[in-house]
């Protein structure tokens, strides 16, 4: 019997449903190979749902997602909504759909590629071999503490965690790092902050479940300095909301291009994926933006939301080989170099799984 899933597709705004398309023909290609059936459903959020139904997390939106075996994501943002109230704004449509999956780890892998290493502004030499897991807590912190609001000429957002969201969240820091290297490097401002106090305890206690692994503490700012300084450091890096979101950025740099690196967004029931990247609304529509973003998150999700990672690591290996090629976006272009649409770098690393699965066939008889 054939297997199905079927995938709620968000494509969002920007340069989210130029990037999606590219995501969609992916998980085409690598279905025709496998031998797996994915019915895709496309729904919008952020701009496109404020467009559509005068929601950035429309109700028909919602009531998806919760059905779907994993939801795929573009981008949200649109500048036109900058100074939109809060409930109105493309952003606060991702966090109502972060909440309501509940997908409290977000798993932000930076691996550089080899084909790449000229294109970051780094040396070569700390780059090589870099293979770094962010695992960013997604659900609480500033992004979701009350009291926040304007206040006349104040404002306010609250910085809360729990020891249960800690935990959790930690668990899947220790569990992936079990996986990997063993070694998970803890990131707070415990010098400072309450809470990073008791993120830091309650880090410790749980690594006590997981003597097999190596844990480490840094302050953030020391973080940040040491991500670009030696990033070959760091194995699993666990971090709450905030700073999560501004290293990941940060790490960006090492692979080359913010363009390029996934997450994968996991709690109890169906994971979201999501490209890194935002909507890019100055290159939005010009068939410029890398979808290899986009193409790795289908990789996460294939193994991390549906349980398949031979179709993930046909993906991965896609990727990779189309990079190795020389196939190269704007934006990971050298500076003379003819650069590729985002429509035929989509169209390159299909190619690239549907001739893997001719050769794979023929080596089979
Ligand atoms: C990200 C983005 C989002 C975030 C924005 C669009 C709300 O920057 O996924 O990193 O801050 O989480
Ligand atoms: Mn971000």
């Amino acid at each position: 019997m054939v297997k199905q899933y079927s995938i709620a597709v968000l494509p969002g705004d920007g340069i989210g449903p130029e990037v999606i398309a590219e995501a969609e023909r992916t998980l085409l290609a690598v279905g025709e190979r496998c031998g797996i059936e994915f019915t895709l459903r496309r729904f919008p959020i952020g701009a496109a749902g404020v467009a559509a139904a005068g929601d950035p997390f429309p109700a028909e939106t919602r009531a998806a997602v919760g059905r779907a075996d994993a939801v795929l994501l573009g981008a949200v943002g649109d500048p036109s909504l900058d100074q939109a109230p809060r409930h109105l704004k493309p952003e606060s449509g991702l966090l109502a759909l972060r909440a309501q999956l509940g997908v409290y780890a977000n798993l932000r892998p930076v691996t550089v590629f080899p084909a790449l290493v000229d294109r970051s502004p780094l040396k070569a030499d700390r780059l090589e071999g870099v293979d770094v897991l962010i695992v960013r807590e997604l659900t609480g912190g500033l992004y979701y503490g009350e009291p926040r609001g304007r206040e006349g000429a104040a404002a306010v957002n609250t910085l809360r965690y729990t020891v249960a969201e800690i935990k959790r969240v930690a668990r899947v820091a220790f569990e992936s790092a079990r996986q990997r290297r063993g070694h998970v490097t803890s990131v707070d401002k415990a010098n400072v902050l309450e809470v990073s106090q008791l993120w830091r305890e309650t880090v410790t206690r749980v690594g006590q479940d997981y003597p097999d692994v190596r844990l480490d503490h840094l302050y953030v700012d020391t973080a940040a300095m040491r991500l670009v300084a030696d990033p070959r450091a760091f194995d699993v890096l666990l971090t709450e909301n905030m700073f999560g979101d501004i290293l990941s950025d940060e790490a960006a740099v090492l692979v080359g291009s913010l363009g390029l690196l996934p997450s994968a967004s996991l709690g109890e029931g169906p994971g979201l994926f999501e490209p890194i990247h935002g909507s890019a609304p100055d290159i939005a529509g010009r068939d410029f933006a890398n979808p290899i973003g986009a193409i790795a998150t289908v990789a996460l999700l294939l193994r991390h939301g549906l349980g398949l990672p031979e179709p993930a690591a046909a993906v991965e290996r896609a990727i990779e080989s189309a990079l190795e090629q020389g196939a190269r976006t704007r934006d990971i272009a050298a500076p003379e170099a003819t650069a590729l649409g985002t429509r035929e770098m989509g169209a390159r690393i299909a190619g690239l799984i549907a001739q893997e699965q001719r050769s794979r066939a023929s080596v089979a008889g």
